[in-house]
């Protein structure tokens, strides 16, 4: 049997596994600085908007292409609220799921879901197309915060008409009304993590979208692109990882033991960036003013991730790794600041992603074209069918 012809196209050196550096797509969304360690959406750098944005403010930015006017913010507003009522079929649903059941996984069920129930799946007009984006959005947090509390246990709480879109999430997971400074938390973590290039999970929302199958389909895909411990899976894997530390005793062993043995230090490192993820510290920041607020202990989250963070980095600096930390080694511990349990980490990575995730749709069927790369067959040729009486 001969070894698969190896196609001129497909010499060795063009397979990029895991698509390394491999440009695929044009976007106007957001862009990653990974040699600067910056980050823009829409041209607007994520330091400008975590100081100044709103999140209806950035996920118009990123739906729409520019910041909004005050007319167009306030019906934008408004237009999110009204889309926020979420089926009860589909609320129902997910209390059918076992209380054990991952919020991301009944995110992506539920999603699934909602193309069942959705009247149409119209897509002659834009407007349609941006309105299911919008729906997409708002109706995220209602189905997390009802995930949320099926799991605890407790009864879903409905969004109420006047709190914004951040208070009304923390709202719907705690079932208390937060203080302004907690909804502030939760908006900019929201807004960091809105969007970032082609990562995993945006690049399997487009690749699904390119088929013209309908946005929920697409959104829910995502969702289990997210949900992998090497992307969104990290913010509650970090947690974890301090909580061993902590019991071991003695942090700065563990990190070596930990990356001495193989293993890796969650939350840390990035495919892109070759500089600190400047979400990283936007995260550590907040951390920093709630844990001074709170007069927190030296061996308290902040305190132990920042001896885990140094230790790791000399570690890597001693073997020429530029490794740095990335969004997700700090977020965990400031969700946990506002009283949320761990389970809950990665799905809030999803309720801010899933503006970027509608927003790369919305881009891409503006001249769609259907993903379909080539790999390299390195299979056996010419291979001849044996009856099945005469296979030893
Ligand atoms: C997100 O793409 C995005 O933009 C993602 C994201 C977004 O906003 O969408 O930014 C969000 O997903 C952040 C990343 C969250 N995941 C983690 O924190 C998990 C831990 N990180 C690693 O698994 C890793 O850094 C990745 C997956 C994030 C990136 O890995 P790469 O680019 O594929 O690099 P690699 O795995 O090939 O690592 C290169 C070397 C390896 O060592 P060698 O085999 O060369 O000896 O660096 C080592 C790795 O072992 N390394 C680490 C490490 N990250 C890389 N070693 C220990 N701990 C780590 N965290």
């Amino acid at each position: 049997m001969s070894k698969g012809e190896e196609d001129t196209q497909d010499s060795p050196q063009s397979v990029r596994r895991g698509m390394d550096d491999l440009i695929v797509d044009t976007t106007a969304i957001s862009w990653v600085d990974g040699e600067g360690g910056n980050l823009f959406y829409r041209g607007i750098s994520i330091g400008e908007l975590a100081a100044h944005a709103s999140f209806e403010e950035t996920v118009y930015l990123l739906h729409c292409g520019t910041l909004p006017t005050t007319t167009q913010l306030e019906a934008f507003t408004w237009k999110l609220r009204a889309l926020a009522f979420t089926p009860e079929k589909v609320l129902r649903i997910l209390q059918e799921l076992p209380r054990t059941t991952q919020p991301l996984a009944a995110l992506q069920t539920a999603l699934a879901a909602l193309s069942c129930v959705d009247p149409g799946e119209r897509y002659s007009k834009e407007e349609s197309l941006l309105e299911k984006a919008m729906r997409i959005v708002a109706q995220t947090p209602v189905l997390l915060g009802a995930a949320y509390r099926h799991h605890r246990g407790v009864p879903i709480v409905a969004p109420r008409n006047d709190l914004n879109h951040a208070e009304n999430f923390l709202y719907m997971l705690t079932g208390r009304i937060p203080s302004k400074r907690e909804a502030r938390v939760m908006e900019l973590a929201l807004i960091l993590q809105m969007d970032h290039g082609f990562n995993s999970s945006t690049f399997t929302a487009r690749a699904v979208a390119s088929t013209l199958t309908n946005m929920y389909a697409a959104t829910s895909a995502a969702v289990g692109a997210l949900s992998g411990p090497l992307h969104g899976g990290a913010s509650e894997a970090v947690v974890d990882m301090l909580q061993e530390a902590k019991s071991s005793g003695d942090v700065e062993a563990y990190t070596i033991g930990l990356l001495s043995s193989g293993g890796k230090v969650m939350g840390m490192g990035h495919r892109v960036y070759r500089n600190t993820d400047p979400r990283a510290r936007i995260f550590e920041n907040m951390l920093h003013d709630i844990a001074s607020e709170q007069g927190d202990k030296p061996d308290d989250d902040l305190q132990l991730l920042k001896r885990i963070e140094a230790v790791a980095t000399k570690y890597f600096a001693d073997r020429g790794k530029p490794i740095f930390v990335n969004v997700d080694f700090w977020s965990g511990a400031v969700y946990r600041k506002l009283g949320i349990q761990k389970i809950m980490y990665p799905a809030i990575f999803a309720a801010a992603r899933i503006a970027g995730w509608t927003a790369h749709i919305l881009e891409l069927r503006q001249d769609n074209r259907l993903y379909r790369p080539k790999s390299k067959y390195i299979g056996n040729l010419g291979v001849p069918y044996i009856p099945l009486e005469e296979r030893t």
